[in-house]
């Protein structure tokens, strides 16, 4: 039996000012805030994660950051570490989304040290991995997604790496409508938990891994019913506090 417990969480990614986060959390309180067999997570831009605070922290829904830097504290301009989204009630962070990796140009070397960072503050990381469509039609995926969690995930005890929750996120299915279908999603699902077996052995039944790629309302309970899936990363249709609560509702 699986131990894993089922996960949908949205990433707003850079949108919402404070007034549409308080509207927003207002309202998916009302539609998702007694469920408890999901984890319900929102993760919001570092400007509206105290105006979630206030209406979530008390709640089951779970706040979360889009990023972080691996400093604690000090001359780091700019950044924010993950000691100071604890302390505005975040328990989710985000760490090495494509956009990064591809606009920002986060190394994985980087993206490992924010993991770390997380962890050690109590946090829990939603690692980001996906191969690009050029990746995937030179028949190099797998190779790309194994290279990125064993890089990510370098010299992490299996007690620590149970913590992570992994997003699979092929960049060719991410904001473009066209999701993966729940079979090549699963495919890739499965061997990201053989690969985490490979360095941490039985753990790897535990850690959950989401989807993430144009999941909608009505393409969520199929992809659910992979053994591997245990949820999804959500972009755009978790913009709209109902519509996400549809898509929370479907993943039941
Ligand atoms: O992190 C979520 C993501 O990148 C997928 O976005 O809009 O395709 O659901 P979207």
């Amino acid at each position: 039996m699986s131990k894993r417990h089922p996960i949908i969480a949205g990433n707003w990614k850079m949108n919402k000012n404070v007034r549409e986060a308080q509207d927003y959390a207002g309202e998916l309180l009302a539609r998702v805030g007694e469920v408890t067999d999901v984890d319900v997570v929102v993760c919001a831009p570092f400007t509206a994660l105290n105006a979630l605070k206030d209406d979530l922290e008390e709640s089951v829904i779970h706040i979360g950051a889009q990023d972080l830097f691996w400093g604690s504290a000090g001359a780091f301009t700019g950044e924010i570490s993950a000691e100071m989204l604890v302390d505005i009630a975040c328990t989710y962070v985000i760490v090495g989304h494509s956009e990064r990796r591809e606009i920002l140009h986060e190394t994985d070397e980087e993206i490992a040290k924010k993991v770390k960072a997380a962890l050690k503050a109590g946090l829990t990381p939603i690692l980001c991995v996906g191969e690009n469509l050029a990746h995937r039609e030179e028949g190099r995926a797998l190779a790309m997604v194994r290279g990125q969690v064993e890089k990510d995930l370098m010299d992490l005890p299996p007690a620590e790496l149970k913590r992570v929750v992994i997003a699979y996120e092929p960049l060719w299915a991410i904001g473009t409508g066209k999701t993966a279908s729940s079979q090549d999603a699963q495919d890739m699902c499965s061997a990201i938990r053989s690969t985490l077996a490979g360095i941490a052995g039985a753990v790897a039944d535990e850690v959950n891994i989401l989807y993430g790629g144009s999941v909608k309302a009505d393409n969520i309970a199929e992809l659910m019913t992979q053994p591997d899936i245990d949820g999804a990363l959500v972009g755009g249709a978790s913009l709209d506090a109902e519509g996400f609560a549809q898509l929370i509702e479907n993943a039941r």
